[in-house]
């Protein structure tokens, strides 16, 4: 399997902290993997080692094969990173326009094409208007979109992004969102971000992995992690007609459920093994002449998922 970013037993300590703690992880190719995790969990340190900013303690980082601590010029050639600090990092001398021009000069991009891809994330990120003005006189959110257009100017193969809307407005945090979705489908891009938005993981991410204390504590699709953190589960039921308290007092008497109750006239339910055993709830409510509307599953969220691992954890 292609696997553009593989991290291997990465350690990173600073004296006596340890920052990022033996991770393994791989992300394939076109993947957009979300880095979730507390305040000083690891995410920047695991970006920035990823990135060539920062040396491992031990363990190795590859990007596209190449080692960031045997070859961090081909690293660095491969990769855009948006890195956390990213607001700041702008030559004020310079014009916006300029200094995307700068860094795409440094990745030796050919010239018409770094004109053709500055205009295109200067008005994709709704720019064009400020470009001949200094970064230095941007507000924070402009200031990170020109970062996050430097991050992408060269399409690099592999982008870093550490927390990428975390001062856009929602608007326009959508639009990035969109955009990073789009480049990453057909395995374009591939994509680590960081962020605290559970929510933008959830929609954006093909998987998710926690870290707490400097450890990775689970890796996988939002889907798979709800799953294995959630086994017991809730449906609400949804009848025809009256027969709430008749269709709860059957549901009860199958022995199936771990509750039942009534909430909003729906009969709610927990269940383990819910694949099993729904069908034949359903079917003792429809041989009972009961008829059922809907079954709808009450599906944690990301957040409830993330609170229960980390939560527990710290
Ligand atoms: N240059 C450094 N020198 C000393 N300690 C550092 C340095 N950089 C990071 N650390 C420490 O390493 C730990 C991990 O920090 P890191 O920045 O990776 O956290 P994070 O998960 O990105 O947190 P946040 O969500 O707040 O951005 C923290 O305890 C931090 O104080
Ligand atoms: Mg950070």
């Amino acid at each position: 399997m292609d696997v553009p970013i593989e991290i291997k037993n990465l350690t990173k300590t600073f004296g006596d902290i340890v920052a990022v703690r033996e991770v393994d992880l791989g992300v394939h190719r076109g993947e957009v993997f979300g880095f979730l995790g507390p305040n000083a969990a690891g995410k920047s340190t695991t970006v920035k080692v990823a990135s060539t900013l920062l040396a491992p303690t031990h363990g190795t980082v590859e990007i596209n094969g190449y080692d960031v601590l045997e070859e961090p010029e081909e690293v660095r050639a491969v990769i855009g990173l948006l890195p956390e600090d990213g607001a700041d990092t702008h030559y004020d001398r310079l014009t916006a326009a300029e200094n995307l021009e700068y860094f795409g000069r440094l990745y030796d991009v050919p010239k018409e094409k770094l004109e053709n891809r500055i205009e295109e994330l200067l008005e994709f990120l709704e720019l064009a208007d400020r470009r001949d003005n200094s970064p230095g006189t941007f507000s924070t959110g402009l200031k990170q979109k020109l970062s996050l257009a430097r991050a992408l100017v060269h399409d690099p193969p592999v982008v870093f992004l550490d927390e990428p809307t975390s001062n856009l407005d929602p608007i326009m945090s959508r639009k990035v969102r969109a955009f990073i979705q789009q480049m990453a489908e057909g395995s374009k891009q591939t994509y680590f971000m960081c962020t605290h938005l559970l929510s933008e993981a959830e929609h954006l991410c093909d998987r998710v992995g926690f870290i707490s204390h400097g450890r990775l504590v689970e890796v996988g699709r939002p889907a798979e992690l709800r799953r294995k953190f959630w086994t017991q589960r809730t449906f609400e039921l949804q009848l025809a007609a009256t027969g709430l308290t008749k269709a709860q007092s059957i549901i009860k008497s199958t022995g199936l459920v771990l509750s039942v109750q009534i909430e909003n006239k729906r009969v709610v339910y927990v269940v383990e093994k819910a694949e099993q055993k729904n069908p034949e709830i359903v079917r003792a409510l429809v041989e009972a002449g009961l008829a059922v509307v809907e079954l709808r599953e009450r599906i944690p969220s990301l957040e409830d998922v993330y609170l229960k691992v980390i939560g527990g954890d710290s």
